[in-house]
């Protein structure tokens, strides 16, 4: 069992979560093994979530897959909400009130700022990250680029 207070030791930040997710998802390259690892890590060390976890794609549907947080919904079309915009896009969706999102998806009402990170590997949309916060305005251009990293990461580990 990996010990998360040894991996980066003397980093900080994102930089930090980087090298603890290296050291967690070495020497596994399964996809569902890591992505469950990966949404409990987040949840886990990253403050004010109340949800983290992915929607992968299904014949250009997202459909709900490992994740942490209150049951969701599990069909999302390409191009509804903010998942779903994020897939169609395929650029990342960082939303300060999801209230003001056109056709936000609201699995949990305590939801108020989400990022939605698109998971693309080899020219290929694999699904996407969804982080959501009941902070309002909760992720900053910061925290997307570490997240953004911390999905590079996973994808390159995993096999997909
Ligand atoms: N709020 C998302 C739906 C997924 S849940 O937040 C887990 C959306 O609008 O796409």
């Amino acid at each position: 069992m990996i010990d998360l207070n040894e991996a980066g030791a003397g980093l900080q930040g994102y930089e930090l979560l980087a090298a603890q997710l290296e050291a967690l998802l070495a020497g596994e390259r399964d996809f569902i093994a890591n992505a469950s690892q990966f949404s409990a890590f987040l949840y886990s060390q990253v403050d004010d979530l109340n949800w983290a976890g992915f929607y992968l794609n299904r014949n250009q549907e997202l459909v709900l897959g490992p994740f942490q947080g209150q049951v969701a919904c599990v069909r999302i079309p390409f191009g509804r909400g903010v998942c779903g915009a994020a897939a169609q896009s395929l650029q990342t969706q960082r939303v300060e009130d999801v209230h003001a999102f056109p056709g936000h998806i609201a699995c949990d009402s305590a939801s108020n700022s989400e990022l939605v990170v698109p998971l693309v590997k080899a020219g290929r949309l694999i699904g996407v990250l969804d982080l959501d916060s009941p902070k309002l305005a909760r992720f900053g251009v910061e925290d997307q680029r570490g997240i953004e990293r911390l999905a590079e990461i996973f994808l390159q580990s995993s096999d997909c």
